[in-house]
């Protein structure tokens, strides 16, 4: 248990000199499955394990109701915060850095920090963070920045220099760069031991900030980059390809490595999201998706780091009850995943279609409000179960025309994906869209091709998208294809959809993740997805100079109580997805995860009691708070 700093100080100090640490000189690379002993953190409190975690199946378990202020059975307390007398000392900051090989632990400035007078100001590093801020690439690369920065508080924003202030905000003091399980294992051991908030970073696409948090200790997972390809995996009751693959492999990574070994692998659409990290735990949405369903549905197992800092395997047959979370569960939960072992399947020549349209000058002049536009828009979504069904995907949007007149939009196909058709197919499938277009005289000019396979149909059909917006806040829903049965139930859906995309935008992606496309898997995905057609994600947008923060949260209230209510009303018995939800989502617990949600809760209170793993809107989270804007100190509520 706990020392306090000043005793567990000396002890570690003493002690460090008489254990041979295992330490790597500056050219070694640290072994990649390096796993953490009981021997070597014998005599370092701090780095020691936690209590063992057993297997017990706890679906089969009863008596845990979330809500019901469970507290951790009394273990749960405020998280330690600097300032504090039993935050770490240097000299404790500086053995988690030595057991890691002296090299992974760093303390990074605000990614915008070179923008601010002082002495961290560098011109030419802010001219480029500026020019590069809404690059995902950027946020990736960076140890602690966020996609999001709204969820940080905006205290250090690149473009709010080089007066006023710069301060941390909601980025974390520590970032642990991991290159192996063992990494991970200390920052967890770490900050469990020493009741530090810890928080998981691979790539920082959150929707909400959940890869950030005050006065943290952040685990990076970015660097676990390994792809193994097995071309005829014959385990877990898979008999076919597989990968195994590093916790940090983005999109474009494992699409690439797929596209080698001749297979497909089901993934985002997004170039740069962390496949496997936030993406795969939260169930991922894929230009696959309505033939594969989702891509948790091919996980066959995780390699994880628990709360108690223990290395362990998760699948169908060893803590079962883990893995069944962690596809669909949600990341930052129930622990930190270092490898993944997937699916593939076969690959596929796939059509693509580009397209845009906008309304007609006579539309423009016409009293009725674009109806024309509308019109062609509307027959585009009453193909959606057809579409789904034929396996086709699409990812588009609709917003104001760039430099148009007032209320005008224009609507983006960007793109339509068709795995396994021919140009003939998606023509045809396109057919209704481009007739009602010619009749009212809606001009639409397609670019539509055949590429050999997926790969070079995803890198030429889905451009890099734009991050780092500070005045936008996404919010989505997940609608059901019951609703298109009949003009009762799909009008005044798609009248939900057009009045509130005419006040923030829509992306909007046509998805049908079947449980048997997805091959009926048991898992902690949202039921909801199962009967969804399409997914639709919309923004609060307000004034980019707006830094009130009362002010910001009036339009945020606006949007989860007003807009986005609209859209539940035409969505009945349907959630969100967690990945792409709205900060504020109303009982989240059930919109993100329905009838799932209550195994959900038990499974965490099972693995991790404590609570070293916390994020908003994850699952368990209601038992903590910090407090306004989530900026504050972590503690127990
Ligand atoms: C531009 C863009 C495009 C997108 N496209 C798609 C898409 O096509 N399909 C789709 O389904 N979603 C998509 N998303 C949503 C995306 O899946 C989520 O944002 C996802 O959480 C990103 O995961 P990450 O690891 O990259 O991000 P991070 O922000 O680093 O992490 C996300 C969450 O997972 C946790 N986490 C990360 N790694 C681990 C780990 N190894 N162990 C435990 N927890 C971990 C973090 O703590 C955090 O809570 C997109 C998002 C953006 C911004
Ligand atoms: C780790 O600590 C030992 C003992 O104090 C020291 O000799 C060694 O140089 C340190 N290594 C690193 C990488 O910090
Ligand atoms: C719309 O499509 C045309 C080609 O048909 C293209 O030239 C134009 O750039 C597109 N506009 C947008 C906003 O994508
Ligand atoms: C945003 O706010 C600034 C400062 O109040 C104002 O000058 C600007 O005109 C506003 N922009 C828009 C588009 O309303």
């Amino acid at each position: 248990m706990l020392f306090p700093t000043l005793l567990s100080t000396a002890l570690l100090l003493s002690s460090a000199a008489a254990i041979a640490l295992p330490v790597t000189s500056d050219t070694d690379e640290p072994a990649a499955d390096a796993v953490l002993t009981d021997a070597e953190v014998a005599e370092y409190p701090a780095l020691s394990f936690g209590a063992d975690i057993t297997e017990t199946a706890v679906e089969k378990r009863s008596g845990y109701s979330y809500g019901g202020g469970y507290g951790g059975g009394g273990q749960r307390r405020c998280k330690t915060i600097p300032g504090d007398s039993q935050w770490p000392g240097t000299s404790l900051w500086n053995l988690l850095d030595n057991f890691t090989g002296g090299d992974a632990l760093e303390k990074p400035a605000p990614i915008g920090s070179v923008c601010y007078a002082g002495a961290g100001m560098d011109a030419a590093k802010c001219a480029s963070v500026t020019e590069n801020w809404f690059d995902s690439s950027l946020h990736a690369a960076h140890p602690s920045s966020i996609m999001w920065p709204l969820f940080q508080g905006l205290t250090c924003l690149p473009q709010d220099g080089p007066s006023g202030t710069c301060t941390r905000g909601g980025y974390p003091v520590y970032v642990l760069t991991a290159r192996n399980p063992r990494d991970v294992q200390l920052a967890v051991n770490f900050a469990r031991n020493r009741n530090i908030r810890l928080v998981v970073k691979n790539t920082g696409h959150d929707f909400s900030g959940k890869s950030s948090g005050s006065s943290s200790l952040s685990v990076r997972t970015h660097k676990l980059k390994d792809i193994e390809f097995f071309a005829h995996l014959n385990k877990y009751g898979h008999s076919g390809p597989a990968f195994k693959v590093g916790a940090g492999v983005q999109g474009f990574e494992i699409y690439k490595a797929a596209s080698d070994n001749g297979v497909a692998v089901v993934g985002g659409e997004g170039q740069t999201v962390g496949w496997g990290g936030g993406y795969i735990q939260g169930g991922g949405h894929s230009p696959l998706s309505n033939i594969h369903g989702m891509a948790a549905d091919h996980v066959l197992a995780y390699e994880v780091v628990l709360a108690n800092g223990r290395f362990v395997t998760a699948d169908a047959d060893t803590h079962s009850d883990v893995f069944w979370a962690l596809r669909g569960g949600g990341g930052s939960t129930f622990g930190v995943i270092t490898s993944i072992l997937v699916k593939a399947h076969a690959d596929l020549p796939t059509t693509t279609s580009i397209f845009n349209f906008t309304a007609s000058p006579s539309d423009i002049a016409a009293a009725g409000g674009m109806d024309d536009f509308w019109a062609v828009v509307k027959e585009y979504f009453k193909l959606m179960p057809a579409h789904t069904d034929a396996g086709i995907y699409s990812y588009f949007n609709i917003f104001p025309t760039a430099g148009g007149v007032a209320g005008q939009q224009t609507f983006t196909m960007l793109p339509f994906f068709a795995p396994g058709k021919t140009v003939a197919e998606v023509n045809s499938a396109l057919a209704p869209v481009f007739a009602k277009a010619a009749a009212l005289n809606v001009a639409i000019d397609p670019y539509t091709v055949t590429y050999p396979s997926f790969y070079p149909a995803w890198v030429h059909g889905f451009p890099k998208e734009r991050v780092g917006t500070w005045n936008t806040q996404p919010g989505s829903r997940l609608f059901p294809r019951a609703s298109w049965s009949s003009p009762s139930t799909f009008d005044p859906l798609f009248a939900a959809i057009k009045a509130q995309t005419l006040l923030g935008g829509l992306i909007g992606i046509k998805l049908a993740p079947t449980l048997a496309k997805g091959g009926n898997p048991d898992n902690a995905v949202n039921p909801s997805w199962r009967s969804t057609v399409f997914h639709g994600i919309t923004f609060a947008m307000w004034n980019d100079s707006l830094r009130d923060p009362a002010a910001i949260r009036e339009n945020q209230r606006v949007f989860t109580e007003v807009n986005m209510q609209r859209w539940r009303e035409v969505a009945p018995g349907m959630g969100a997805y967690l990945s792409e939800a709205d900060r504020n989502e109303p009982e989240f617990q059930h919109s993100f995860w329905g009838n799932k949600y209550e195994r959900l809760y038990g499974i965490k209170q099972h693995v991790d009691p404590e609570g070293v793993f916390y994020a908003s809107l994850a699952v368990g989270s209601e038992d903590w708070s910090a407090g306004v804007d989530h900026l504050g100190r972590l503690c127990p509520v």
